[in-house]
């Protein structure tokens, strides 16, 4: 197995934008956890599947193979040789993916799939609980978090740009419901891996983030 570093914590942390930088700095494969639960969830509700319905989902989950291309600011992600990046980075498919999260079939599933692709490569993966279940031999295990104001907002810039017309107070509703599905869920919930690395990116700008996460590894490698 190669190296794995292991980027956790919840939405709106910085997570995607220190991955991929990292992904291209490093040279590491990159695997968005987050968008396996966001496109099981797309495909289950276009088969008209009842998200609930944990067999199902999970069955559906069992035919799916990913694969994660960035090009510039874009991290391209193609399901079964279908492009759906535009699709899954909606406001409602991230409360969809959550939902569908929640079930421990499906996790086993994706789970598998997720330590399949990052067993054989260097790679960074990010999600919630890379480096409690997925990985907890990871190499490195980052963990992200920021203010529930701060994250909100990078959460509405980030729609707003796509012309998703949701208010502020919506993002920060969305948000703080995730958050408690997220972390409050039986199965693998966020939580910071008890050897993670917390990271507070509230006030930081990417490169002082990308900075702080350097050097714990130029620590470690030195060592
Ligand atoms: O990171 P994201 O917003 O794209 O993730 C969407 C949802 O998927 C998130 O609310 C919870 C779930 N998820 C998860 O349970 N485990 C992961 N490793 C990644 C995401």
């Amino acid at each position: 197995m190669g190296r794995i570093i292991a980027i956790d914590g919840p939405s709106g942390a910085g997570k995607s934008t220190i991955s991929k930088l990292l992904s291209e700095r490093l040279g590491y494969i990159y695997i968005d956890t987050g968008a396996m639960y966001r496109t099981a969830a797309l495909l289950a509700l276009e088969a008209g599947i009842d998200l609930s319905n944990g067999d199902r989902v999970a069955q559906l989950c069992k035919s799916l193979a990913f694969s994660f291309r960035i090009e510039g600011d874009t991290v391209h992600v193609t399901c079964n040789g279908r492009d759906v990046t535009e699709a899954i980075r909606t406001h409602e498919m991230g409360m969809h993916a959550s939902n569908v999260s929640k079930n421990p079939q499906v996790r086993e599933v994706l789970v598998g799939l997720q330590r399949k692709l990052g067993g054989q490569h260097d790679a960074i993966l990010e999600g919630r609980d890379i480096g409690t279940v997925v990985f907890p031999q990871a190499t490195f295990k980052f963990y992200l978090d920021a203010s529930m104001e701060e994250r909100a907002r990078r959460r509405y810039r980030e729609l707003t740009e796509k012309g998703e017309g949701a208010s502020l107070e919506e993002v920060k509703e969305a948000i703080r419901k995730r958050d408690i599905n997220d972390s409050t869920r039986k199965t693998a919930p966020l939580k910071p891996a008890e050897d993670a690395i917390i990271i507070d990116t509230t006030g930081k700008d990417i490169s002082t983030v990308m900075e702080e996460i350097l050097q714990h590894i130029r620590k470690r490698d030195s060592r």
